[in-house]
């Protein structure tokens, strides 16, 4: 099957020309200007962004949390995200404490497979490390199973929080593999006693969650993470990096020439801590990890974006539904499961938010959506490009269209929308998923299990490529 987008604006990290180009089954065969060869499918992008499909490279589908599961599975999450722009994710995998790590990614491969309709990868949340037992998993992991980063969370203490040594074993092992630690960086400890004294007094709402969780308990997890890493000569990435105080920490970092990366996410960009004084239990509906901070923090995460002290948006896709899952925590806040929905949204988001106020270039939006994630997470440049050989995950997308986001017409499995009709200017239009149109005129035209699962590569490229490198 040979498809030619014609007429197209062909916009990756570093290009913006116009040409056309020619997919040979799954990947790009030829690029050029006014190519003159025969198709099974010509799609006409004229006036429209050719891009790279979206790498969103932190999702919880289908996973146990709080209590409850995530409410998209594999084949919800990832229509959802197609719909949006996105055509590869890496969701994360959770070893249950003093179980088996080759075990858990099993589990998770039962439920991607034959459900995901964009490809996918795994990070490893690692909640156990012994020597003797995990050590050996995790090296095989990363060796011969492709999953080349694990997750470590120095929060939630007692049900995921690993201690320094831990991690600094992680860190370690990693760094033998050319791998990657992803890093929950909050003081959990501290935050529990701050959660506990709340508590205490009787303070039981959404707000609260945001109120226990201060700003410098993330700053000194980030700061600790890249003190352990530089100590274990690894990498490291913080994820959902949300607040000023932690951003100055990763640039504090890079400034030295630390191998320091972070991600943040929409929620931590468009939302802030007033949400969570909605009425009606409403604030519910915006409970994660890191809070919502104070809106001063947004432009201080735009600006890290545009320096490349941040590198990255991903979701932290995580919902839960309000009507039920959420009123979990009515009558305590710790027991609102933590986590909201949004990946069927960054790409219009971060487009009306980064590009149209000029905060940053149409290349920067391809680099912090798709590029910079395929090099660090060892994709690339299988992913996160358009060039003959890479595979054909291309959005079609049409910079001048509006769009109102809502509930009512989201393809997520949740019940609310973090970004209930805020318009956007920016919408995906096609997809193409290795080739195959998935999108079209608003429909997924998929098969739920055309999805396969991505065994990554060494991330050591992103420490040579200008990921790293400073400004
Ligand atoms: O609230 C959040 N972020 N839920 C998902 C789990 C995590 O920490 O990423
Ligand atoms: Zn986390
Ligand atoms: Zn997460």
């Amino acid at each position: 099957m040979k498809t030619l987008i014609k007429n197209g604006r062909i916009v990756t990290a570093v290009d913006d020309y116009q040409a056309d180009i020619l997919i040979d089954g799954e990947t790009i065969e030829l690029i050029g200007k006014k190519l003159d060869v025969p198709a099974d499918k010509i799609i006409d992008a004229t006036d429209r962004l050719v891009i790279p499909g979206g790498i969103d490279p932190h999702t919880h589908m289908d996973m146990p949390f709080g209590g409850t599961t995530s409410a998209d599975n594999f084949e919800t999450g990832t229509i959802a995200a197609a719909h949006g722009g996105t055509t590869c994710i890496i969701d994360f995998a959770i070893q249950g404490k003093g179980t088996s790590i080759l075990a858990a990614l099993d589990t998770w491969h039962g439920k991607a497979g034959g459900r995901a309709a964009i490809d996918y990868g795994f990070h490893m949340i690692v909640t156990d490390l012994s020597p003797k037992d995990h050590v050996p998993e995790m090296r095989q992991l990363m060796d011969k199973e492709g999953v080349l980063s694990c997750k470590l969370f120095m929060a939630y203490p007692g049900v995921l929080l690993v201690d320094d040594a831990t991690i600094f074993r992680a860190m370690s092992v990693a760094a033998d593999h050319g791998g990657l630690i992803c890093m929950h960086a909050e003081n959990g400890v501290v935050i529990n006693e701050i959660v506990a004294r709340a508590l205490a007094e009787g303070k039981t709402g959404p707000k609260y969650h945001a109120l226990t969780r201060p700003v410098l308990a993330e700053a000194e997890g980030v700061h600790r993470a890249i003190c352990l890493a530089e100590m274990a000569g690894a990498p490291v990435y913080i994820v959902h990096l949300s607040c000023a105080e932690a951003l100055r920490k990763v640039k504090e970092a890079r400034d030295l020439g630390v191998p320091a990366f972070a991600e943040t996410c929409p929620q931590y960009l468009f939302l802030d801590y007033t949400y969570y004084e909605r009425e009606n239990f409403e604030g519910a509906k915006y409970v994660m990890t890191p809070p919502l901070r104070d809106k001063w923090h947004q432009e201080e995460l735009w600006t890290g974006l545009r320096m490349n002290d941040l590198q990255v948006v991903s979701t932290d896709h995580c919902p839960f539904c309000f009507a039920d899952q959420k009123q979990l925590g009515k009558d305590d806040f710790t027991k609102i499961p933590n986590g909201g929905p949004g990946v069927e949204n960054r790409m219009s988001l971060i487009y009306n938010g980064g590009v149209v106020p000029g905060r940053i270039s149409v290349n920067r939006f391809v680099e912090i959506t798709s590029t910079a994630a395929a090099k660090i997470f060892g994709l690339f440049p299988r992913k996160g490009t358009i060039a003959p050989g890479s595979d054909a995950d291309i959005v079609i997308f049409n910079p001048n269209k509006k769009m109102t986001i809502s509930a009512k017409t989201h393809h997520m499995n949740v019940d609310y929308n973090c970004y209930e009709g805020m318009e956007v200017t920016g919408v995906t239009e096609t997809v193409l998923s290795r080739g195959k149109v998935v999108i079209e005129d608003g429909k997924y035209l998929g098969n739920p299990g055309d999805g396969k699962y991505l065994k990554r590569s060494s991330v050591q490229q992103a420490l040579r490529s200008t990921v790293v490198s400073h400004r």
